[in-house]
């Protein structure tokens, strides 16, 4: 059952705990209370981030004490964090509040503080139960934000449910099994989408793939009894005046089994979640629509499954992709760069101010960047920065690898325009980035590669166990501040000269 989030100006008669915000030094947030410090002592409460100490009042309710952190670090992440531990430790109650009174609004207004703290309590009520038989015990139903500022924070709240639905549905595709979620289900899903949030929807089958010289998707699916699709959505705002246009790009492969280049049973496990990145770019045009914002936005999905049949492209087979280029298939396992090569082909000829797209493309960008961490890539600084703040702002943490044209060797082919793998053991997310490079032409492209933060290990923080939504947060938040930059791509990162 879904957490109804409110914003009280009192604390509810019926609520059975409250929840107040201490910084470390167990100075709570509120200055007008005090904390019984040896009791925390006693229990090993410090108000770090992500603690709880639940103590019993004098009128026999309960109070919450959860933690903070260091009062100078305190952003609007510690506050997704707080009110996740919140809503995590009162998650068997059914009515609790959160006090958010002298919540400071020095660094952030009222309306982004009740954002964070909403996102922070649904986010980590996300529960994924549609293949269980029985139902887990009831659910927090009504969290009360309290606070006298009712209005702004009300904005906030609002806004965050719509985020959080969309992350929802992300993490719903991406932990929905691979026999459930074929290329087709996931396009009838994204219709159903557009229909409700009134965006453009097409979507091209195999025969159409054909039709448009889509052969890298093609060649992608081809091994699977699944046949793949390419999905469109265009988000269109109301105004008549001349908004900028970006598209979002995502990597969909339904299930990536390696191809004939089989992956071991290992790597393979956890491989239904290699659409999360087209399943971002669905949740960010959900989201974008129903947020009303002032900017043109095309996903387009690259779907397909990657399986060893009968029919399945070999390796050394060559693939000619939308724009004329041609791949040589060297590692069937590769295969996200070869759907997303006919994509990005596809995003340049709509002729945007911006692409981007998001992928769990490589192993090579976790053993980078570890499990929490994006790679960030693409050929304009000035789209990767505006990226790069929006994913801190949402809580999304990124980092920039660089492009070297000195490492475009790796991906030369003896046969072919490049092939589809570098040198095993070197730069391998730059090297997948460098051929996603060859299709975007001049205009400016960002890359994420996702392939570590798209899933989490454990349920940790707002994060549940699963598919965890990466990338929607930080699209809204980047293409609710877009202004194009203008002109074509330009880069400082990387071209340094390699020797
Ligand atoms: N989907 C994988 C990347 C991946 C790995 C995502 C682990 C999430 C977790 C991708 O298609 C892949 O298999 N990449 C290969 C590329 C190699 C064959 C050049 C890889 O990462 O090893
Ligand atoms: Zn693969
Ligand atoms: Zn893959």
């Amino acid at each position: 059952m879904a957490i109804e989030v409110v914003v009280a100006s009192a604390v509810p008669s019926d609520s059975e705990a409250l929840g107040i915000p201490v910084f470390v030094g167990l100075r709570p947030v509120d200055g007008t209370r005090s904390v019984d410090a040896g009791e925390c002592a006693k229990r090993g409460f410090t108000g770090a981030l992500g603690e709880s100490l639940v103590l019993g009042a004098s009128d026999g309710t309960l109070e919450v004490l959860v933690g903070l952190g260091e009062e100078d670090r305190v952003d609007l992440e510690a506050w997704r964090r707080c009110s996740a531990a919140f809503a995590r430790t009162t998650s068997r109650f059914h009515v609790v509040a959160l006090n958010c009174v002298g919540v400071s609004q020095e660094r952030a207004s009222a309306s982004e503080l009740a954002q964070a703290m909403t996102e922070g309590a649904l986010l980590a009520s996300y529960r994924f139960e549609e293949f269980k038989s029985a139902a887990s015990p009831p659910l927090l139903s009504l969290l009360a934000l309290v606070s006298s500022e009712t209005e702004s924070m009300a904005k906030g709240v609002s806004r965050a449910k719509v985020i959080v639905d969309a992350v929802s549905l992300v993490r719903d595709l991406s932990n929905r099994p691979a026999s459930v979620l074929t290329p087709a289900r996931f396009a009838e899903i994204a219709k159903g989408v557009a229909t409700r949030s009134g965006l453009s929807y097409t979507a091209l089958d195999e025969h159409e793939l054909e039709g448009e010289g889509l052969f890298g998707i093609l060649g992608v699916g081809r091994g699977s009894a699944n046949a793949p699709r390419l999905v469109r959505l265009e988000y269109a705002p109301q105004s008549d005046e001349h908004v900028p246009l970006v598209v979002l790009v995502g990597k969909g492969i339904t299930f990536d089994s390696g191809g004939l280049s089989l992956k071991n049973p290992d790597a393979m496990m956890m491989m239904k979640t290699d659409m999360s990145g087209a399943a971002a770019v669905l949740g960010a045009l959900q989201a974008c629509s129903d947020l009303a914002l002032n900017c043109r936005v095309i996903g387009l999905m690259a779907m397909a499954e990657n399986m060893p049949g009968p029919n399945a492209t070999k390796p050394g087979d060559v693939l000619r992709i939308r724009n004329g280029k041609t791949i040589e298939v060297l590692n069937t396992d590769a295969e996200g760069r070869l759907v997303l090569a006919d994509a990005l082909s596809l995003a340049e000829a709509e002729h945007p101010d911006a692409i981007v797209d998001l992928a769990t493309l490589t192993g090579p960008c976790i053993v980078a960047l570890g499990l929490s961490i994006a790679g960030l890539m693409g050929n304009d600084d000035r789209l990767i920065d505006a990226l790069g703040r929006a994913s801190r702002r949402a809580g999304e943490p990124t980092w920039p690898l660089p492009l070297p044209e000195g490492y475009r060797y790796h991906i030369e082919s003896e046969v072919a325009d490049m092939k589809n793998t570098g040198t095993t053991g070197q730069a391998g997310a730059i090297t997948a980035a460098l051929l996603l490079e060859e299709f975007v032409g001049k205009t400016p492209w960002a890359h994420l590669d996702i392939a570590g933060p798209a899933r989490s290990r454990e349920d940790v923080g707002y994060l549940t166990k699963g598919g965890t939504g990466f990338g929607v947060r930080t699209l809204v938040e980047f293409l609710g501040a877009y202004e194009p930059l203008g002109g074509q791509a330009g880069r400082a990162l990387g071209k340094a000269v390699l020797r």
